[in-house]
């Protein structure tokens, strides 16, 4: 295995917040890591660290250059354009001929299950297909790291099920996965490996199954077992 991504030792500060404390994550090539805690325990700060969006107060970020990385953000942005050109623009910043561009991204949104909204302006879908759209968007790009933040928070149980397969295809297509989930069970669907944030620390980093079997991580908190039995969706 080799690394795509190493953070060391790193702290993030927000004024007086101090909201990552020094967090080491190894990510190699083909996991799919859920980062997973209570609100306010750092997931999307450290998601943001690792696309490079957020600068540490102390440690480093290596990432390998070669390796394309996408983000697909909680509330994805998308312009008040058809759901088509939100994905062509994508690929034509990235040099695709604008032609090529927009057929690729009929292809993309006719593989995220929206063809019959490719030219409806993207402002004007719903939560859950704006998500796919962005999936559809980081899907042309062909990354070898995606990065989600919560991708299904706030989505119906079909619109979940839908992205949940899209994140499994990327898998499947051998893109490395990082993804902040409220879901147990998502992440037991979904995750080799399971990162538990609890105050900007890591508590816990294990292998999804070894995760899940507590009797093996007697050093977790109180906070964390709670967090573990109680949500089962
Ligand atoms: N841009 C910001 N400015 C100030 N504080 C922030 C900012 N982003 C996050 N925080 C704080 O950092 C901590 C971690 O937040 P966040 O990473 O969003 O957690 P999570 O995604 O797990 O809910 C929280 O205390 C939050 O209020
Ligand atoms: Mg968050």
């Amino acid at each position: 295995m080799s690394a795509v991504i190493r953070l060391q030792s790193a702290d993030v500060r927000f004024g007086p917040v101090q909201a990552l404390h020094a967090v080491d994550l190894r990510i190699d090539v083909g996991e799919r890591i859920a980062l997973i805690g209570a609100n306010g325990s750092g997931k999307s700060t450290l998601l943001r660290v690792l696309h490079g969006l957020v600068p540490l107060a102390r440690g480093s970020l290596l990432r390998d250059g070669a390796a394309r990385q996408a983000m697909v953000f909680q509330r994805p942005f998308v312009m008040r354009t058809s759901a088509a050109n939100n994905v062509a623009l994508a690929l034509w910043l990235r040099g695709t001929r604008w032609r090529a561009a927009r057929e690729q991204a009929l292809g993309a949104l006719a593989r995220v299950g929206l063809a019959e909204v490719a030219l409806r302006n993207a402002r004007a879908l719903s939560g859950g297909q704006q998500q796919r759209l962005a999936l559809a968007r980081a899907w042309c790009l062909q990354p070898d790291v995606l990065l989600l933040d919560e991708p299904t928070a706030s989505l119906d149980p079909h619109a979940k099920r839908e992205v949940e397969a899209l994140m499994a295809q990327f898998a499947d297509a051998g893109t490395t996965l990082v993804f902040a989930s409220h879901n147990l069970g998502q992440v037991k669907r979904l995750a080799s490996r399971v990162v538990y944030l609890e105050q900007g620390r890591v508590l816990a980093d294990a292998p999804v199954a070894e995760f899940f079997d507590r009797v093996r991580l007697p050093e977790l908190s109180r906070e964390a077992d709670l967090f573990v039995k109680g949500e089962t969706a």
